[in-house]
């Protein structure tokens, strides 16, 4: 257990296109210091209009422990390439992003320290310290199956970002527009025939960088029994650990040690 005080604790802002979810994060431990609070995502999800939640965020935040607060690091997930904070793409968020500052935008909205960095990347980062790949050397993939496919490359320990693995093209086809969850709900796909296209997604990762371990994250990791043990593949692939916490966990270990 860690014996510092709430207030010490950084805090991890995850930017999802239907919530926009904010906890304290204790790193001794690998878990929400506090409650969680969330907000739903506005539409249209602009800069301006994501940092005013932000703002409202840290204070429902700051009210719920009942401190300030206003020193602890803040780290904030983007579904995009993040560039010494700048926004570099938007494949499923507003355009508005491309370009954006988002360190800046946020450090100027919310008065503190703000780090950005890409939600697949918070993600990796946040299951080889603490979650399903915990104490694994060598090459680790962390892929997110959500509304697109996320990637992190983490190698012992330390994360390649900006990945972008659900861009690669497979057969004429961008990777995510053939096997991210959200198609799989939207066609209407067997688990059988999902696992089939997972099977060729993680097969084209597996013959390109040779990982040590495959890690599948996203929402529907928690029915990972259901498709998992049917993508067929050498390496070893395992369900992600710490579920929607992992965007949270990840954002606030890189503000306080990025
Ligand atoms: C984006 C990535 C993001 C992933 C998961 C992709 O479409 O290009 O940056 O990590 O979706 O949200």
């Amino acid at each position: 257990m860690s014996s510092s005080s709430v207030a010490d604790h950084p805090i991890g802002i995850d930017f999802g296109g239907r919530g926009i979810k904010a906890a304290p994060v204790d790193l001794g431990r690998g878990d929400f210091a506090g409650d969680r609070q969330r907000i739903a995502t506005p539409d249209p999800a602009t800069p301006d209009a994501v940092a005013d939640v932000f703002v409202e965020l840290l204070a429902s935040l700051a009210k719920a422990e009942g401190i300030d607060g206003s020193t602890s690091p803040v780290g904030v997930t983007v579904p995009g390439i993040v560039r010494h904070g700048v926004v570099g793409s938007a494949a499923n968020i507003d355009d508005a992003w491309i370009g954006t500052d988002a360190d800046a935008l946020f450090t100027k909205a919310t008065g503190r320290a703000v780090r950005v960095l890409n939600d697949a990347d918070a993600a990796g980062l946040a299951e080889v310290r603490f979650g399903a790949a915990r104490g694994q050397n060598g090459l680790v993939v962390v892929t997110t199956l959500g509304t697109g496919i996320g990637s992190a490359f983490v190698h012992d320990g330390v994360l390649v970002p900006n990945t972008e693995l659900g861009h690669l093209e497979i057969d004429g086809h961008v990777a995510e527009s053939r096997a991210a969850n959200s198609v799989r709900e939207s066609e209407d796909l067997t688990w059988e025939k999902w696992a089939r296209r997972l099977t060729t997604y993680y097969r084209t990762l597996e013959r390109l960088f040779s990982p040590d371990l495959i890690v599948v994250g996203g929402g529907v990791s928690k029915h990972a029994a259901s498709f998992l043990p049917m993508v067929e593949l050498e390496t070893p692939i395992i369900p992600a650990l710490l579920l929607n916490k992992a965007g949270i966990i990840g954002a606030a270990l890189h503000a306080a040690e990025g």
